[in-house]
């Protein structure tokens, strides 16, 4: 039995830490709304128009804008994989990696779990820190990592190199359908499931067939607060991601778990944040 108090505690310290991270490095919000509707109605947009912090972002959007005007984006692009992997190796995607890496190995720290796994694991820099902390604390819970692009063989391969003495398995598994069979069996309770920057590309309704899986769950995704669209939401559309909001995904983690929780409620109010990135939901 999952207790939230114990959880609670865990998450305390790593939403500490990027309360300060983000409070020095964010701080304002609305520059990016501006770029945002100057990139969607085609106008070019320079490096220094943007403060630094949001340049990836800026870069993103410029690469999405680019290549959706031609073809269809597809993570398995290997020109795409590079350029993003760039990207999620900058300051602002390292500061949600580290923060999901922080608040995974805080709990495998304190609690007891019997399976880790990862959805939309993309190219596994967020699990390359939690393989990296378990190794720290000498833990090696059994990792699943999964994605729907047949890459994830290569990352599972990468991964299993870097860190020879964990178990790490990989599937190819594309949320908005129920769990491979083999998947499923592999699982051992009390299971946490983390995730960065990949439901919204399946809806809202994946949460019915990754819900199911976890006991704990980390869900690292922008949900919008506000209940408007901005133009970067509207960019982001075009690879598939679909505008968020907490409201309606509430209804979906209700469903499946007994508590969820806006772990980043004090750097949302600090910055005037339009989403929450850290949410937290535990079957109890
Ligand atoms: C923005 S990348 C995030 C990768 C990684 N989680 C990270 O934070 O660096 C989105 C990932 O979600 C995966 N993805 C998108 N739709 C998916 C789906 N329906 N099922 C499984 N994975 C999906 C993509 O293949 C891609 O690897």
């Amino acid at each position: 039995m999952i207790s939230r108090e114990t959880i609670l505690e865990c998450i305390k310290d790593p939403m500490e830490r990027y309360y300060q991270k983000a409070t020095s490095t964010i701080g304002n919000w609305k520059p990016l709304v501006d770029i945002s509707e100057k990139l969607l109605a085609g106008k070019e947009v320079k490096d220094d128009e943007s403060p630094p912090v949001f340049l990836p972002i800026v870069e993103m959007m410029r690469l999405i804008m680019e290549i959706t005007k031609t073809s269809e984006w597809d993570w398995s692009n290997p020109a795409i994989q590079k350029i993003y992997k760039g990207i999620a190796e900058s300051e602002l995607y390292k500061m949600f990696a580290d923060t999901t890496v922080d608040l995974v190995s805080s709990i495998i720290k304190k609690v007891t779990i019997g399976t880790l796994i990862e959805i939309g694991t993309g190219p596994g820099q967020v699990t390359a820190g939690v393989c990296k902390k378990m190794l720290q604390h000498s833990s090696a819970i059994p990792l699943i990592i999964s994605d729907k692009s047949p890459s994830i063989s290569d990352t599972g391969a990468r991964l299993r190199k870097s860190f020879p003495q964990l178990t790490i398995k990989d599937f190819l598994w594309d949320f908005r359908e129920d769990p491979p069979p083999e998947l499923a069996k592999q699982l051992n309770a009390p299971v946490l499931l983390f995730e960065r920057f990949c439901i919204p590309y399946g809806g809202y309704a994946a949460i019915d067939n990754i819900a199911p899986l976890a006991d704990i769950l980390i869900m690292v995704e922008d949900l919008n607060l506000t209940g408007k669209k901005e133009a970067y939401d509207s960019i982001y559309e075009k690879i598939g991601l679909q505008f968020f909001t907490l409201r309606e995904a509430k209804p979906y983690l209700e469903k499946h778990f007994s508590f969820i929780y806006t772990c980043d409620r004090k750097t949302i109010d600090s910055i005037n944040a339009p989403v929450t990135d850290f949410t937290l939901a535990i079957k109890e």
